[in-house]
């Protein structure tokens, strides 16, 4: 059976003196709880070092919040994969809706993303969700539909080797967060776009995101088709975090 994935998802926070209070405190809770799922952390790329530093030797994995969809050159301000395979990077955000919204990224430019890391030996955690306007406008299916199929398109039997995350625009950092039976419902509908692309949609692993916390992260993680979560603001608190990952049996 497949291990659920937990990863925290720092954004733009963080310090060198507060990653390694964080780091110590979560390795001290994963070592006495000896988790069930697989866990990592994507902290900003200047950090990736002392993350890779402090967890080296631990189950806890290294993951990166963006890449390049560029191999190599001048690309002033990017970071490749191969850069990230260097600090043993083994997971990367690609499609992050604060990447989509701010940065203007679009779903050719993710596959593209996720096709670099895939190269590189680095899995793409695939990140997709509606806004609240498309979801009253009944467009939920169509949008998450859209952002897969270009993924998949791209990558090809590929695919299989992919992490995707269902984060709704509309729970993200604001407290509201989807039901579980919400968020069933559309990783049904990702599983079944999945079994059309692949032999084994089952191997691949979909996240919820979107103010998942340690209150309700039992009764999200309990439904059949969410493998694990991808978590934000609670990755920043050790305790929080450290009781999302208990959750994930
Ligand atoms: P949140 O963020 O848990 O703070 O809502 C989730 C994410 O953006 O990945």
């Amino acid at each position: 059976m497949k291990k659920k994935l937990i990863a925290g998802n720092w954004k733009m926070n963080g310090s060198l003196a507060s990653n390694e209070a964080l780091l110590r405190a979560v390795l001290d809770g994963m070592a006495q709880q000896a988790p069930a799922c697989d866990v990592a952390v994507a902290a900003p790329a200047p950090y990736l070092a002392q993350v890779q530093a402090l967890t080296a030797g631990s189950s806890l994995a290294v993951a990166a919040q963006d890449v390049s969809a560029h191999e190599a050159g001048a690309y002033t301000g990017e970071v490749s994969a191969a850069m990230l395979k260097e600090f043993s990077v083994r997971y990367v955000l690609v499609g992050h809706s604060e990447r989509r919204q701010y940065h203007h990224e679009n779903d050719s430019l993710v596959a593209i993303k996720a096709q670099r890391a895939l190269a590189a030996g680095i899995t793409p955690i695939v990140c997709l969700g509606e806004t609240m306007q498309e979801r009253e406008a009944g467009l939920t299916e169509a949008v998450v539909k859209r952002q897969l199929a270009a993924v998949i398109h791209l990558n090809g039997h590929c695919i299989s080797e992919i992490v995707v995350a269902y984060e709704p625009v509309w729970a993200i950092g604001t407290g509201l967060t989807a039901t579980p039976e919400q968020a069933q419902e559309v990783h049904a509908v990702l599983r079944s776009q999945l079994a059309a692309a692949t032999e084994q949609p089952d191997r691949i692993r979909l996240l919820y995101g979107g103010s998942m916390n340690a209150g309700n992260a039992a009764a999200l993680l309990a439904q059949p088709d969410i493998d694990g979560g991808l978590i934000g603001g609670a990755s920043l608190k050790a305790p929080d975090f450290l009781q999302i990952i208990a959750s994930a049996k």
